[in-house]
């Protein structure tokens, strides 16, 4: 089966509105003939900024999380409603900062991916071993049980509207990419365990991007293997040199 490439640009904690602006209608333009599926994840404080500039092309607005909780007294953090409100269409859930960083666990992200399907935005769901449990063989097993806790009580015609992106925790940022073989073995695995839970055709078109120190020199090699179906791209999605070329990868 063909599934269509969707690539994605994770900004984190960088850029100034202005300089977001600059980097969206310098990728509006460029990427206007573009024949995969686009994203930028701007921060929140950009969101309205960019969303102006990319809205009616072909590159999605995506936001980096999203609460759990849909409003309320809950200081510091931005509803699905807030979101809805700015034009956001897709967000990222249990990107592995979250995770590690800020302790989020299996249950919230779970929590998080339901209310935002609910809202009816698309999630790329985020999954990744450390290096501790890639040496200790578990890469597999911590995909496995990331992905079935993120998903739990996630209906068939709801996965339709979810990407997972496997990311490696030690290829993110370190310039260590997984080679194309390791990636693909996840991958692979990964849409084993989805058939399993939601069948084979489900499983056939869910997108598999891989995210991990993804360059213009690294990009077609992984994109080349069966199940890699895209890239979540975050130091290398920063400048639109680098950015063009992975997004036009071909
Ligand atoms: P990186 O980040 O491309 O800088 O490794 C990827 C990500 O965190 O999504």
């Amino acid at each position: 089966m063909s599934r269509q490439y969707f690539i994605a640009g994770n900004w984190k904690m960088h850029k100034t509105r202005a300089e977001a602006a600059d980097l969206a209608k310098t990728l509006v333009l460029q990427l206007k003939d573009g024949k995969h599926k686009y994203l930028v994840a701007p921060s929140f404080t950009s969101l309205e900024t960019v969303g102006a500039i990319v809205k009616d092309t072909n590159v999605l607005l995506g936001a980096q999380d999203v609460a759990a909780e849909e409003q309320g007294a809950h200081t510091g953090e931005v509803s699905v409603l807030q979101l809805k409100d700015l034009g956001v269409q897709v967000v990222i859930l249990g990107h592995s900062e979250r995770r590690h960083t800020y302790k989020e666990d299996d249950a919230l992200i779970n929590k998080k991916v339901k209310l935002a399907l609910k809202h009816g935005f698309e999630v790329i769901l985020c999954v990744g071993e450390t290096l501790e449990e890639r040496e200790a063989g578990q890469a597999e097993v911590v995909c496995e049980s990331q992905t079935l806790w993120g998903l739990s009580g996630v209906s068939a015609i709801d996965l339709a509207k979810v990407t997972i992106a496997y990311e490696p925790v030690w290829a993110i940022g370190t310039g260590k990419t997984a080679s194309p073989e390791d990636a693909e073995a996840i991958h692979a695995y990964i849409r084993k365990v989805i058939a399993r839970v939601y069948g084979e055709e489900s499983a056939q078109k869910l997108i598999i991007q891989y995210g991990g120190s993804v360059k213009p020199d690294n990009v077609a090699q992984l994109m080349a293997k069966e199940n890699i179906d895209g890239a979540l791209v975050g130091g290398a999605a920063l400048k639109s040199d680098t950015f063009v070329p992975i997004a036009q990868f071909s």
